[in-house]
């Protein structure tokens, strides 16, 4: 067996071993060209004589270098005859850091990118902006970043930080993940979340909201009802400059509008809310949210981007067609009807696919077992699948180490399944592949210990019960009742 995660369509070893000797493994690598290999697919041969990498494009030469660097990792330098063909399943393969709740320096940030493109993720989800503070440059608004990248205390669940948290990404800087991203054969897909999770854009603009009432970063998790006034001019004339602005460091495909946990009890009782709904005959906030969100999309869309949004989007029936919807939670019913009749879906399931709660309630096993095409699905709906990603929340990880714990070995888990066919998956066999190539990882990656993978279901409720203690409190509760 070769340990290559995730795990290729076929892996054919011959007689014969290539001695590398002292030389640079990628040096002896010739590049060929075969229009038969599936888009992002490979054949990669190591003979006695050397590696050929075949491809059809440059994504599939690239993973036939993720795949070589892990045989070399598990081979030293008598690397074995073999042939390995290989294509993903889905052509979208993902993973999103939140950077509002807990700022990541860019050189952590790109510890995180570097091991997730080992294992052929390639699509980066930066979400960049959210109630606790704005984290993207935007050089034509600068008061985003003066008035609302720097939060004067934090209050997740139990833990009390009296001490300001903040940071940005500058221009320069975003640039520079975007060509780091690049050179791995991953796309940066920024995130700028709207109407709702909008408090830090409020707190700089408090113009954008229903009742203009200035308010300051939040300092605890939860929904707020503070949320972006889908009537008012003002509010598009800004978002269309934040765009425009992004549009010029990000030169990736998509672009995320966000929509995730929009209260619409401003909307509700809001003059210009109320009469945009009349103008345009809707019936009601929710059909408000997708025409608000439509508006963004189309902007978008003259840009030549294609927009994703998650699910929440879809309360009210009229989202555009075209924008990529991410399901993460209840609306399974009318993310599948979407899927069956050809819109598109990333799947992020929030009991399979979310890093950010422990290994108790989502164990490595639990990630493996999901097969990441929703129930309901008919065959237009499967095809409607591109691809899956792992969304990592911060209100509870402070520190790289604490994130890479939290998703190593679990991104492998989402990876492989993104990747390999349903028929080749297997948890025992995954397993012991995945330990022998979480090694090859940076040593600022603290990958999580065998023992904490797949914890006895009686310490699996302990866990689970005592994160969820910790990471609420009375502001927490309150909000929430607040915002039904
Ligand atoms: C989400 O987890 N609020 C998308
Ligand atoms: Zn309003």
């Amino acid at each position: 067996m070769l340990n290559i995660v995730p795990k290729p369509c076929s892996v054919t070893l011959s007689p014969g071993i290539l001695r590398l000797g002292g030389r640079d493994f990628k040096g002896l690598v010739t590049r060929a060209d075969d229009k038969t290999i599936f888009p992002q697919g490979y054949r990669l041969t190591i003979s006695p004589d050397g590696v050929t990498a075949a491809s059809s494009d440059d994504d599939g030469f690239f993973n036939a270098l993720k795949t070589l660097e892990q045989i070399k990792f598990s081979s030293g330098s008598f690397l074995p005859s073999v042939t390995v063909e290989d294509h993903p399943r889905f052509p979208f393969r993902g993973f999103m850091i939140d950077c509002s709740r807990h700022f990541l320096p860019v050189d952590e940030l790109k510890v995180m990118i570097d091991a997730a493109s080992k294992f052929k993720f390639n699509f980066f989800h930066w979400h960049l902006t959210n109630d606790q503070g704005w984290r993207a440059e935007i050089p034509e608004l600068p008061d985003l970043c003066k008035k609302a990248s720097v939060r004067g205390s934090s209050h997740f669940g139990s833990v009390c930080d009296p001490s300001p948290h903040g940071g940005f990404y500058t221009v320069d800087e975003m640039k520079d993940i975007v060509k780091y991203c690049r050179e791995r054969r991953i796309e940066v897909i920024p995130e700028i979340d709207m109407p709702g999770h909008a408090a830090s854009l409020i707190a700089a603009f408090p113009e954008l909201s229903c009742d203009g009432r200035p308010i300051g970063l939040k300092t605890t998790g939860g929904i707020f009802n503070d949320i972006l006034c889908a009537g008012n001019d003002k509010t598009y004339k800004i978002v269309f400059q934040i765009i425009d602005s992004l549009c010029g460091v990000f030169d990736g495909e998509y672009f995320h509008i966000g929509g995730d946990e929009a209260p619409k009890k401003r909307w509700k009782s809001c003059p210009k809310c109320q009469s945009l709904k009349s103008a345009l005959g809707l019936n009601d906030e929710e059909e408000l949210h997708g025409a608000f969100a439509n508006t963004v999309a189309e902007f978008l869309r003259q840009k030549g981007k294609k927009v994703i949004s998650w699910n929440d989007s879809l309360n009210g029936e009229n989202l555009d067609d075209s924008i990529t919807v991410q399901f993460w939670m209840d609306k399974a019913k009318k993310s599948v009807k979407r899927a069956n009749s050809g819109g598109k879906l990333i799947v992020s399931d929030f009991y399979h696919y979310y890093m950010d709660y422990p290994y108790g309630m989502t164990p490595l096993k639990k990630v493996y077992g999901y097969n990441p095409v929703l129930k309901g699905l008919d065959h237009v709906g499967e095809t409607s699948v591109v691809g899956v990603e792992a969304p990592v929340w911060t209100e509870h990880i402070r520190s790289l180490d604490k994130m890479s714990y939290m998703c190593f070995p679990r991104f492998l888990a989402v990876a492989e399944r993104g990747w390999t066919q349903e028929s080749l998956c297997d948890y025992d066999d995954f397993k012991a592949r995945s330990k022998k190539l979480l090694p090859m990882l940076d040593y600022r990656i603290r990958y999580a210990p065998e023992q904490d993978w797949d914890i006895l279901t009686c310490s699996r409720v302990k866990e689970t019960t005592s994160f969820f203690i910790n990471a609420i409190n009375e502001d927490n509760i309150k909000n929430f009742l607040d915002s039904r």
